[in-house]
């Protein structure tokens, strides 16, 4: 089966082609990068940068202009036409209502044209499942940390669909933290990767910050504090460029400290050792050797995408529809948006047959 995947929930443009059958030995959406045919993002970054962050009708006329050109491009580098697709997976939910529209829309049309059945996609399971594309990957039972810009959250998988939210952020999102953190010491738009790289130059232990919710029991996270700690840190500073550096350091360990302490909280939890870390975060050189180290010390070990599959794009999502589709998902042909869209209430992968089923309500 091959699906298109569509991503437009806020400031990327993701498209790609993941291919089923292109899995050696399979007539299933199976284990490896094999499947993934051709993905492309288009990112918003310039765009929204001279604003400080992401202005939602700019995001939607963005992807007005950007989607269809790109559509043709991913199918151009997967050597196919549209005909050669047998479904069409897009974004429904969570993210900007006015930027899902454009996916949803899109992709609904794009099925309805070609007489091919269309998956709504819950981004976070996107991104959750994106580990899952990459060679010898995990079975559920396994405990997921989804970091991103807009979330920040421990979920047990029980299964494919079945998911348990164990703890979240209270406010910031890790990766809103990062961003708002290297916006404060005047790093440009988004910050986030620019203050880790800078954080390399630092040194370990010249600055220490809190680890925030780790004296007390609990798998919530709370992030804002943080950035305040590193505000007045900044401000009492010489501002020269080595004390940046060395602050981008002390906060980096702060939140990777933090992020792997719950972790590993949450694997005794869940009383398992496979931990999968997905999200824009997840590319964090520093966040992937702790939290490696953690789960081999256990005895276990942590699963990542590829860093470019961390961050938004559209080989997550056509690679989760494919999942839902193989197993039977289907929906009418109502464009249906969840702007808000709560993972719990998405259904196991075996109970997803039944025609209408599956997407936001
Ligand atoms: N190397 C890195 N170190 C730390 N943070 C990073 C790194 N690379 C990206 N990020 C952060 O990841 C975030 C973007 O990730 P992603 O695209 O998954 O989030 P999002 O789609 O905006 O949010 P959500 O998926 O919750 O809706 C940004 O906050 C960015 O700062
Ligand atoms: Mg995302």
């Amino acid at each position: 089966m091959r699906v298109l995947g569509i991503e437009t929930s806020c400031d990327e443009t993701g498209v790609a082609v993941y291919d089923t059958a292109a899995v050696p030995g399979t007539g299933q959406v199976a284990a490896g990068a094999g499947g993934l045919r051709a993905h492309a993002v288009y990112s918003q970054i310039a765009l929204h940068a001279e604003y400080g962050g992401v202005v939602p009708e700019l995001a939607s006329r963005d992807h007005v202009r950007k989607l269809l050109p790109l559509i043709r491009q991913t199918l151009a580098e997967a050597g196919m036409t549209a005909s050669d697709l047998d479904g069409v997976a897009y974004t429904a939910g969570p993210g900007l209502a006015g930027a899902l529209l454009v996916g949803a829309g899109t992709a609904r049309a794009l099925a309805w044209a070609l007489d091919v059945p269309a998956v709504a996609v819950h981004h976070m399971e996107g991104h959750l499942l994106a580990p899952l594309m990459e060679d010898d990957p995990p079975q559920a039972p396994f405990v997921a940390l989804l970091v991103s810009g807009g979330h920040t959250q421990l979920v047990a998988v029980e299964a494919i669909g079945r998911y348990r939210l164990l703890g979240e952020t209270l406010d910031d999102a890790a990766g809103e933290a990062f961003d708002k953190t290297a916006k404060l010491m005047g790093l440009p738009y988004p910050g986030g990767p620019q203050l880790a790289a800078l954080a390399e130059q630092g040194t370990a232990g010249a600055y220490r910050f809190a680890r925030p919710m780790t004296d007390r029991p609990g798998l919530d996270f709370s992030f804002s504090g943080l950035k305040t700690q590193v505000l007045l840190a900044w401000q009492q500073s010489d501002r020269s460029a080595r004390t940046r550096a060395d602050i981008a350091r002390g906060f980096e360990d702060a939140v990777v400290d933090t992020l792997a302490i719950k972790c590993e909280r949450a694997l005794d939890a869940a009383g398992c050792d496979v931990l999968v870390v997905a999200g824009g975060v997840g590319a964090n050189t520093r966040l992937r050797a702790r939290l490696q180290a953690m789960c081999a010390q256990r005895g276990g070990r942590a699963c990542f995408p590829r860093p470019s599959l961390c961050t938004d794009n559209g080989a997550m999502i056509a690679f989760a529809g494919a999942l839902r589709l193989e197993a039977g998902q289907r929906e009418d042909a109502q464009v249906k948006i969840a702007p808000r869209w709560d993972m719990a209430a998405l259904p196991p992968l075996a109970a997803a047959p039944r025609a209408g089923a599956g997407g936001p309500e």
